[in-house]
């Protein structure tokens, strides 16, 4: 997988990709981040990237010109399966969107800024628009680092033990269950027996359980869906 992150502040991204899961697939070779400088793909001494709304209001607007030079660079190298836009008014982001784009190939993340971008790229660029929730953040990149994160560590080879994300909380609309390891016995706060029982139908059984139980007390919602 290749994700092309379209940014005006790329020092924010660069460090959390140079550490830990992220940074190991990116050595394993199972991905490939590049970051983008909006501002390299300026045309004016002073790299302007936004300007003032038509119509008046407050808040700058990030221009189509610059936008659009990047994504036609990156469109021009190879082809991608989808263009994200961050934005607080897209799909909110949940399991089963993180799932899908695990299993493409080559993805653009486009990070707004200011009061976000010309209703143009949208149009024309954009194939898909995610929220992280709702509240507003000064840009995209969080976001975008958090969408990332869950994409790659679903990717497969990225995670040592391949069915640990699939045990994951959400999927299956499940939340997962309680989880312990050693001592079996702290201060007197003993593991549930089950577990130490050595019998896999039962434990399998108690983890369904358990995790029905939690989801229903604490996300009743994914129940429903
Ligand atoms: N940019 C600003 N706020 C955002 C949010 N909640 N999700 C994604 N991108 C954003």
């Amino acid at each position: 997988m290749r994700i092309d992150i379209i940014t005006v502040v790329p020092d924010i991204l660069k460090s959390p990709f140079e550490a830990s899961i992220m940074k190991r697939s990116i050595e394993k070779g199972l991905v490939e981040v590049h970051l983008h400088n909006l501002r390299d793909y300026t045309t004016d001494n002073y790299k302007t990237v936004d300007d003032y709304q038509f119509g008046g209001g407050a808040g700058m607007v990030m221009m189509i010109g610059p936008i659009d030079k990047c994504i036609t660079d990156l469109k021009s190298q190879r082809e991608y399966d989808e263009i994200i836009y961050m934005t607080p008014d897209g799909e909110t982001l949940n399991q089963s969107i993180t799932n899908q784009l695990s299993l493409q190939g080559n993805l653009i993340i486009l990070c707004g800024h200011y009061k976000g971008v010309d209703q143009r790229v949208r149009d024309h660029f954009i194939t898909r628009e995610i929220s992280i929730g709702d509240y507003v953040l000064s840009g995209g990149e969080l976001g975008a680092l958090i969408l990332c994160d869950a994409i790659i560590r679903l990717i497969p080879g990225v995670l040592g033990n391949e069915t640990s994300a699939l045990t994951d909380s959400f999927q299956d609309n499940l939340l997962a269950p309680p989880i312990y390891t050693r001592p079996a016995n702290y201060k007197g706060w003993t593991v549930p027996e089950v577990l130490t029982s050595g019998n896999f139908p039962k434990i399998e059984a108690w983890r369904e359980e358990k995790a029905y139980q939690r989801t229903k007390e604490l996300r009743p919602d994914l129940l429903d869906e």
